[in-house]
């Protein structure tokens, strides 16, 4: 029986999208509604454990019993995980990071000029990477967002950025991924794939990998 296996645990998620400024109207985002987040917060609600929920700029109403900090832009949200990762026991990155942010942000509105313009970027802080660094027994997961290559990539995320488990999303399959209600994962560990779902609702893939987590915590 697992559906209290969580109790007293400290779970800390991140979730949704982030929002990279280039001046006071405009920002570069990505695809992610939160959904896939959010469930993973109410399973581990579910489960009995003590929730943080991190989340980036989403329309969804926060999760019963769920302690939410928001968040906009890839630096806050490095800033909100690393300075909550000591009260965690079980860490989840669900969220869409962004990789690069623009290098200035403009203070005033770009006006129309030439007809082209560049816009150039530097590269974000990887909170992943830094999680994997500074954890001292956690038990961590990561996802991967892959549109080709999927293990290989999944796999390599994994062992670079110290993870415990990964769950790789093929999103370019039609009807998973990015905003809806449902997803496919393979998840894996140091070893190889330890489960694979096919297209199931994101509450399912979430309750599989809370089931997960409790089979595999050992404690800090
Ligand atoms: O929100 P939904 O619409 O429900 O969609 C769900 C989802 C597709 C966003 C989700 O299932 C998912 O795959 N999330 C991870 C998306 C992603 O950014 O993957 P990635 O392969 O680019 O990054 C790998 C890992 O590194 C992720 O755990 C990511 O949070 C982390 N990362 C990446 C960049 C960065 N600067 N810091 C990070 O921590």
């Amino acid at each position: 029986d697992t559906a209290k296996a969580l109790t007293g645990k400290r779970v800390l998620i991140t979730a949704g999208p982030t929002r990279e400024a280039i001046d006071p109207v405009r920002y570069l985002t990505n695809r992610s509604s939160g959904k896939m987040g959010y469930v993973l917060a109410e399973a581990a609600v579910e489960a009995g454990a003590s929730v943080t929920l991190v989340s980036g700029p989403t329309a969804l109403p926060s999760p019963q019993g769920v302690q939410r900090v928001n968040v906009t832009t890839a630096e806050e949200m490095y800033d909100a995980v690393m300075g909550r990762l000591n009260e965690a026991d079980i860490i989840i990155k669900s969220a869409a990071v962004a990789d690069y942010q623009p290098e200035n942000v403009a203070t005033q509105k770009l006006k129309k000029v030439g007809k082209e313009m560049v816009l150039r970027l530097v590269r974000t802080k990887d909170i992943a990477a830094d999680i994997g660094k500074r954890k001292e027994g956690q038990f961590f997961v990561g996802f991967a967002a892959e549109t080709e290559n999927v293990a290989e990539h999944a796999r390599e995320k994994l062992a670079r950025k110290g993870m415990d488990l990964i769950v790789a999303n093929d999103v370019s399959t039609p009807g998973a991924g990015f905003d809806g209600d449902m997803n496919t994962v393979r998840v894996y560990d140091g070893e190889g794939e330890v489960l694979h779902l096919p297209l199931v609702s994101k509450k399912e893939v979430a309750r599989r990998i809370v089931d997960l987590i409790s089979e595999r915590w050992t404690g800090k």
